[in-house]
């Protein structure tokens, strides 16, 4: 036992990574933990010994290390939080205009609109906000790269934070935008869609109207479910690309190609989708509920106002001196900044 706890406390921590197989290390640790567990007071209290905390059981975790239990998905944190505040906002907002509004205008109860009709509204919105999320923080970090003229200047803490954050904000906007789909295709399967066909049908017959065929409508559908699913497509792309092992597989150019053109791509995709969706809504009178725009005119709100910011960044005059900025080039107004700097 002593032989153990004689290892465990001199062995650098980087020793014990290079020359140990993981299985091996691993068996060890649970023996050494259990050593140290009957230790009075925890002597270790190194970093080595944090390090091996990774590789605890769950059973096996020590009193001593609950207070140095690392964060749970720090990351996740801030997208997780965003997407949950969005939910909820545009749950509430679309709850108020399509089932409480008709419930207290007309009494009409629409209650069984929630579980699907409501909750897929929520969905795509949120997707599509959250994908925006992901290069906004680029935009802010393009614009104050132009204003100080170097790249060298740190970012603000919070858009640092932010864009440390951007692959959690795309993953979660491709999970939102999956479960939209799932939820859209099986709009059919659901009971109050066949009885309204069906209603649908005895209307036509009433009105001895042979043909249901609208041609703007089909045409109409058709792009915005093709669109949706190119964008869907993409975002699998990009999610898949996200993982380590595959975008350790990539040089930086192939990797920063996938997830910077092909995700400004999903966007406009995205937003395209949304646009043919809403079709000729746009001059619809009657969409406006309690003097509120329907949810696909929030939704692409801050997705247009990224797509037009990106496209005046990609003119050669600000394009050129970006490209410039990055390469390490830096403005003489920064320059002499600096050198007044040094002087002092
Ligand atoms: C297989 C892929 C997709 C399919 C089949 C699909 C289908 C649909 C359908 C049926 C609607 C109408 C929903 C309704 O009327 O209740 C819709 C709306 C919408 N979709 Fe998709 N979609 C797909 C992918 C996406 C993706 C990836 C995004 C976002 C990045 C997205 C964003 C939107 C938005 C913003 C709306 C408007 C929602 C509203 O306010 O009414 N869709 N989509």
């Amino acid at each position: 036992m002593d032989d153990i706890r004689i290892n465990v406390q001199q062995t650098p921590a980087a020793d014990i990574e290079d020359l140990w197989p993981q299985e091996e290390r691993r068996s060890n640790d649970s023996n050494n933990t259990k050593n140290l567990d009957i230790q009075p007071d925890c002597v270790d209290k190194g970093p080595s010994r944090f390090n091996r905390a990774a590789y605890f059981d769950v059973f096996e975790w020590n009193s001593c290390d609950y207070k140095r239990k690392p964060a749970l998905f720090p990351k996740w944190h801030l997208p997780v939080k965003v997407a949950a505040t969005l939910s909820l906002s545009v749950f509430m907002y679309t709850f108020i205009r399509e089932v409480l509004h008709p419930y207290l205008m007309r009494s009409r109860n629409d209650f069984y609109r929630i579980p699907i009709l409501v909750v897929n509204k929520v969905l795509p919105v949120v997707s599509i906000t959250l994908l925006t999320l992901v290069y906004l923080p680029g935009l802010f970090a393009s614009v104050l790269q132009l204003y100080k003229g170097t790249k060298y200047q740190r970012f603000p803490r919070w858009l640092d934070s932010w864009m440390l954050t951007r692959k959690q904000f795309g993953l979660l906007s491709f999970f939102y935008g999956a479960m939209h789909a799932l939820y859209s295709l099986s709009y059919p399967m659901r009971r109050s869609y066949r009885y309204r066909l069906l209603n649908w049908a005895y209307q036509q017959v009433k009105e001895q109207r042979e043909n249901a065929w609208i041609e703007h409508d089909v045409w109409r559908m058709e792009i915005y479910v093709c669109v949706g699913i190119l964008a869907l497509a993409i975002l699998a792309v990009l999610a898949v690309v996200s993982i380590p092992s595959i975008s350790s597989a990539l040089s930086w150019r192939e990797f920063h190609f996938i997830q910077s053109k092909m995700g400004y791509l999903a966007l406009l995709l995205g937003t395209g989708h949304a646009l043919v969706f809403a079709w000729d809504k746009w001059v619809d009178v009657n969409q406006f509920i309690w003097y509120t725009p329907p949810t696909f005119m929030v939704a692409i709100v801050l997705p247009t106002i990224v797509l037009l910011c990106k496209c005046v960044l990609l003119l050669p005059c600000f394009d050129n001196r970006i490209q410039m900025i990055r390469g390490g080039w830096e403005s003489k107004q920064e320059m002499a900044n600096k050198s007044v700097m040094s002087h002092v």
